[in-house]
C-alpha cells in the first residue's frame, strides 16, 4: 500500500507547499484531478434506515456547500468524506486516492496530514496553550512544529494575544476562531467544516464564513462546508443539497 502510493509521487503536496514529513504516504498528482469526489455513497448506522448521497466534486482550491435539514447525513457525509468513518458503499476520492485503499492508520495520518477538520463543538488539548494547540496539530499532520507560523495563524484569525493562554480562557467566537486555526494548521488540501455558523448571529456568521474562506484561499486549500445555515446559499456557488 505505501509502495504504491509512492509510486510517481510528485515532491509537492497539494496545496504547492514542499513536503516536510511522512514522504511515503504524501505525495499526490493533483493536477488533473479534484481535490475531492464522492460517488453512489450509501451510508447505514446499526438498525438504521440506509442513507443516500448525491454524487459531487469540488476542485482544488474550490469552495463546495452540502446543504440539508437537521437528520439528513451532513455530518455523516463529513466524517465519510474526512475518513472518521468508514466508507460502506460507493467511493470517496481525495486528489485521486479511494479512501477504501487505505487502512485505518493510513486513513488517520493522510486525516492529519491532508484534511483540516473544523468540528461543531471544538474540542481542545485543556492542558496546552492556545499557540501548543496549534504546535500539536502541525506536529501530527507535517512531523514538525513551527511556532512562527502558528502565531502567523493566530494573528491572521485575530487572537495572537490570546497565544500563550489555556485554551480554557477563550470566548465561544476565540475557540471558533482557534478551531479554524488549528485545521490549517497542517496546511491541508481541503478544509472540511461542520455549521461553522449555525449558532451565530448574521454579522459573527459572515465573519467566521469570511475567515474560512480568506484563509482556505491563503493555503490554496479546497473549503467544504456543511451547514443548514440558508444564509450561507448565496457564498457558495458549487452546492450539493442532501
Ligand atoms: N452514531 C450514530 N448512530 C446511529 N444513528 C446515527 C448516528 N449518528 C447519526 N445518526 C442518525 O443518522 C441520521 C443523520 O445524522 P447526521 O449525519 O448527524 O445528520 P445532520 O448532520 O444532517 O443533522 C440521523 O437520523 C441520525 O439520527
Ligand atoms: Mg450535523
Amino acid at each position: 500500500m505505501l509502495q504504491k502510493l509512492t509510486d510517481g509521487g510528485s515532491e509537492k503536496a497539494a496545496n504547492g507547499l514542499p513536503l516536510t514529513a511522512h514522504p511515503e504516504i504524501l505525495p499526490f498528482d493533483v493536477e488533473n484531478q479534484p481535490i475531492l469526489k464522492s460517488s453512489q455513497l450509501k451510508y447505514s448506522y446499526p438498525g438504521q434506515p440506509e442513507i443516500s448521497f448525491p454524487d459531487f466534486v469540488c476542485d482544488r482550491g474550490g469552495h463546495l456547500l452540502i446543504t440539508g435539514n437537521s437528520g439528513t447525513g451532513k455530518t455523516t457525509l463529513l466524517h465519510l468524506l474526512s475518513g472518521l468513518l468508514r466508507v460502506q458503499k460507493g467511493d470517496v476520492e481525495i486528489a485521486g486516492k479511494n479512501l477504501k485503499d487505505f487502512s485505518q492508520a493510513e486513513l488517520d495520518r493522510f486525516r492529519g496530514r491532508h484534511v483540516g477538520l473544523v468540528f461543531q463543538q471544538p474540542r481542545f488539548i485543556s492542558s496546552l496553550s492556545v499557540i501548543d494547540n496549534i504546535g500539536a496539530a502541525q506536529y501530527f499532520g507535517a512531523g514538525k512544529s513551527d511556532r512562527s507560523a502558528a502565531l502567523g495563524l493566530l494573528e491572521s484569525l485575530g487572537i495572537a494575544d490570546k497565544a500563550s493562554k489555556p485554551t480554557g480562557e477563550l470566548s465561544g467566537g476565540e475557540r471558533q476562531r482557534l478551531a479554524i486555526a488549528r485545521a490549517l494548521a497542517a496546511k491541508p488540501a481541503v478544509v472540511m467544516a461542520d455549521e461553522p455558523t449555525s449558532s451565530l448571529d448574521d454579522e459573527n456568521a459572515e465573519l467566521v464564513y469570511n475567515l474560512l474562506a480568506r484563509e482556505s484561499s491563503d493555503y490554496n486549500a479546497a473549503l467544504v462546508v456543511v451547514s443548514h445555515d440558508g444564509r450561507l446559499k448565496e457564498k457558495f456557488q458549487n452546492r450539493v443539497e442532501l
